[in-house]
């Protein structure tokens, strides 16, 4: 499921954090992948040792916390800290697979259950960039508003096409999700979701509470920690 999470990011936030984007150190972005990445990957990333890196990406997870549909969709129980990546001047990363299991600071490893990019380029300022994810439904080429965001299944192969124009700047991690099985988070998002809207509708109370049960129980079923 590729979903499409709108203003993750406010406009004014996005302005700040591009701000100190535009002014930071890039470094090669092949720092952080392994061989086979590394022949197809041509971009730039903020340094991993980077306190800005540390500092925004600290900034763009409490904003995706208070994203109601981003944690919905998402229900995350371990979140690799954001990296923030530039594409300039030809920059491309040709099409990849995510490693499955990451290596957290704290010694702890993370199973990439979701793959995040969070939007900070105004689509109008750069040509190429897009994003295309190889899904069972074809590929799909996703290119959002600054401050928008793409969650996806890490299982998908995706690339990111070359910038012949200007430079896409992004912010992008991973999710452990309570829920592993991707059909199951899919589910639970569209009954949270009708919940929401039988709640907005003023529907029938006890009929909301029957549903937001099963909603519970569901998860209480599904959800791995
Ligand atoms: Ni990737």
């Amino acid at each position: 499921m590729l979903l499409h999470i709108e203003n993750v990011l406010d406009a004014a936030t996005v302005a700040r954090i591009r701000a100190k984007l535009d002014a930071a150190e890039w470094i090669d972005g092949r720092e952080t992948v392994g061989p086979q990445g590394a022949l197809v990957k041509r971009n730039q990333q903020l340094s991993d040792a980077s306190p800005l890196r540390v500092e925004l990406g600290r900034e763009v997870l409490a904003a995706c916390a208070r994203h109601r549909e981003f944690h919905a969709a998402t229900l995350p129980v371990k979140i690799l800290p954001p990296r923030f990546n530039r594409y300039a001047n030809g920059g491309t990363y040709g099409a990849h697979i995510d490693g499955a299991v990451m290596a957290l600071a704290d010694g702890s490893q993370l199973r990439s259950d979701i793959a995040c990019t969070v939007f900070l380029s105004d689509p109008e300022s750069y040509d190429g960039g897009g994003l295309i994810v190889d899904d069972t439904w074809g590929e799909h080429e996703v290119k959002l508003p600054a401050g928008d965001a793409i969650v996806y299944p890490t299982s998908s192969l995706h690339r990111v096409e070359p910038v012949t124009r200007g430079a896409r700047v992004a912010a992008f991690f991973w999710i452990q999700s309570l829920v592993r099985n991707e059909a199951q988070r899919r589910t639970l998002l569209q009954l949270d979701t009708a919940i929401r809207q039988l709640t907005g509708s003023g529907a029938d109370a006890d009929a909301v509470k029957q549903l937001t049960s099963v909603y519970h129980n569901l998860l209480r079923q599904w959800s791995e920690t």
